[in-house]
């Protein structure tokens, strides 16, 4: 559902039909993101026979395995249930694993104190299907304000904000408030907002789950942009053109166990009938 008040991105268009251009329409680098360049042989995320149970006895999933390289992007896909947002969420340490291990640059999530989660959060971009800003803030307010609660005493907080809306594309709409932009543009706010720290790893939760066709194509773009500019980008989605289109690492869920884990591969096996 598009939130009230979005305008539509693309009137004209109802399906997405272009071939994918991957050239970055910006110029502005990204600066070195916190700690400098990784060895690139440590991996920056490794799930090792995960297993997470909710308390009320759903399991979500069982014996998830799978590592990450620094720059990697990956599409971790599957049907409603699959178990994808619980990975998201071990990730950034919302839940905890029942058994295996999480690991996030070299760190054991299941040994880390309460008080280093900020720690762990600063290294973690963060977007979700519903753009979650602030509606009485503008733009620039929500972009500052995340960055204020990352990094208070950052200085040049205005100019980083305004880097970063030239980034994903929302430079001139600086004073809009949330109800006056599309949908489209309001996960780029988003996107802006979980950017604007320089995190090194970038997950994103069905982040085209409320937008048509064209304008989720447009919202990939920028993740593999963020990803060119060297984060580590996980997305999880059950948008199958997209993830076809795109022709990334997948990784498949389903029933909460890795059934599929291809590079440069498609939502369905090659050679698999279609819908
Ligand atoms: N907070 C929760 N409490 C209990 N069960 C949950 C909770 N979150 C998810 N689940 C269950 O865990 C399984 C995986 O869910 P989820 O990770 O949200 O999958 P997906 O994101 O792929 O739709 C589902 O069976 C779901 O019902
Ligand atoms: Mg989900």
């Amino acid at each position: 559902m598009v939130p009230q008040g979005a305008a539509n991105d693309s009137p004209q268009h109802s399906r997405m039909v272009s071939t994918p251009d991957l050239t970055p329409n910006r110029v502005v680098p990204l600066p070195d993101t916190e700690g400098g360049p990784q060895p690139s042989t440590r991996p920056i995320i490794v799930f090792e026979r995960v297993n997470k149970t909710y308390p009320n006895g759903n399991a979500a999933l069982s014996e998830v395995s799978f590592t990450v390289h620094p720059r990697d992007f990956v599409f971790i896909v599957g049907p409603s249930g699959a178990g994808k947002s619980s990975v998201i969420r071990l990730l950034i340490r919302e839940e905890a694993a029942q058994g295996g291990h999480v690991l996030v640059d070299g760190q054991d999530l299941g040994r880390l104190r309460r008080r280093h989660l900020p720690r762990l959060r600063r290294k973690m971009g963060i977007v979700f299907q519903d753009f979650k800003l602030l509606p009485t803030l503008t733009v620039e307010q929500n972009v500052a304000f995340a960055l204020q609660v990352t990094d208070p005493g950052r200085r040049h907080l205005k100019e980083k904000v305004a880097e970063t809306l030239f980034i994903v594309g929302l430079e001139d709409k600086l004073h809009r408030f949330p109800d006056q932009l599309s949908g489209g543009e309001q996960q780029r706010v988003a996107i802006a907002r979980a950017l604007v720290h320089r995190p090194r790893i970038f997950l994103a939760d069905e982040p085209t789950g409320n937008l048509d066709p064209d304008t989720s194509w447009g919202i990939v773009q920028l993740l593999l942009q963020i990803n060119h500019r060297g984060a580590t980008v996980l997305v999880a989605t059950h948008d199958r053109e997209i993830v076809d289109l795109c022709r990334q690492r997948v990784i498949a869920l389903e029933d909460g166990r890795v059934i599929r884990d291809e590079t440069g591969g498609q939502y369905l096996e090659a050679g698999e009938a279609t819908l």
